[in-house]
């Protein structure tokens, strides 16, 4: 069992404010890119990743890759406007069919063990994500009134890896193209295909970059790891 990867690393870090791409900042004195990449490159399974790169990051990634002997062959592909733009142009460069994995390069601390269960999922219904239980009371609030107390049981809060067979994203991705269709994640636009998607629980620990306190539980988390 076999799967590509898709690593959108192309934002701006807006919400991070330090001023450059989030995935160059250093957790424990390793990039974030440098982490996320790791996992994938010490996974035998996967056999080609692509990552979506703003075109001003290009020789710091490269160099990054060459300082921290990145062996396996990275495909670099421009990143787009938006998220979704930088995966498109990633997904035409994947020639063969099988499955094929997005992944945040800003979520560093996937493991092997959840990216095997998604994989596997994937590859016996066609779309399967990532997601953990909402922990939180989740309210609707309409101009700082609530509006309503939506039902938590059913609520999951969705991750990444997202895993798919490959012809079934290119199709929700050319029709989400010719439809002007922008979504919030992956699945959202096989989603709207009519197609039945499976969630896979992960691990709260799988958080993804995105605001500067996020670096604190960051490092909490790799010394959590490192005394496991
Ligand atoms: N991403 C991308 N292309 C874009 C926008 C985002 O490849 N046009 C990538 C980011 O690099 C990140 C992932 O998608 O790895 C998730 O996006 P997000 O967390 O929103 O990162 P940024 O867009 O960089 O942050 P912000 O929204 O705060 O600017
Ligand atoms: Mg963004």
């Amino acid at each position: 069992m076999t799967y590509q990867v898709i690593l959108p690393a192309a934002g701006q870090g807006k919400r991070m404010g330090a001023g450059k791409n989030k995935l160059l900042l250093e957790v424990n004195g390793v990039p974030v890119l440098i982490h996320t990449l790791r996992v994938f490159e010490q996974d035998e399974a996967c056999s080609k990743i692509i990552v979506a790169i703003h075109p001003q990051d290009e020789w710091e990634f490269k160099a990054l890759f060459k300082k921290y002997n990145v062996a396996k062959a990275i495909h670099l592909v421009p990143g787009g406007k938006e998220r979704q733009d930088s995966i498109y142009n990633a997904l035409k460069t994947v020639e063969t069919d099988g499955i094929i994995l997005v992944h945040d390069a800003a979520r560093p601390f996937i493991s092997k063990e959840h990216i095997y269960r998604l994989t596997k999922m994937a590859e016996e219904t066609g779309a399967a994500i990532l997601g953990v239980p909402v922990k939180d009371t989740i309210k609707r609030v309409q101009d700082g009134v609530v509006v309503e107390t939506v039902e938590r049981s059913s609520l999951w809060a969705v991750q990444t890896p997202q895993a798919f067979r490959i012809s079934l994203l290119t199709e929700a991705y050319d029709r989400a193209e010719k439809d002007h269709f922008l979504g919030t994640d992956d699945a959202s636009l096989v989603e709207r295909l009519g197609y039945p998607v499976m969630v896979v629980e992960g691990d709260y620990d799988n958080i993804k970059l995105t605001t500067p306190e996020d670096l604190y539980f960051a490092e909490a988390i790799l010394k959590k790891r490192s005394f496991s």
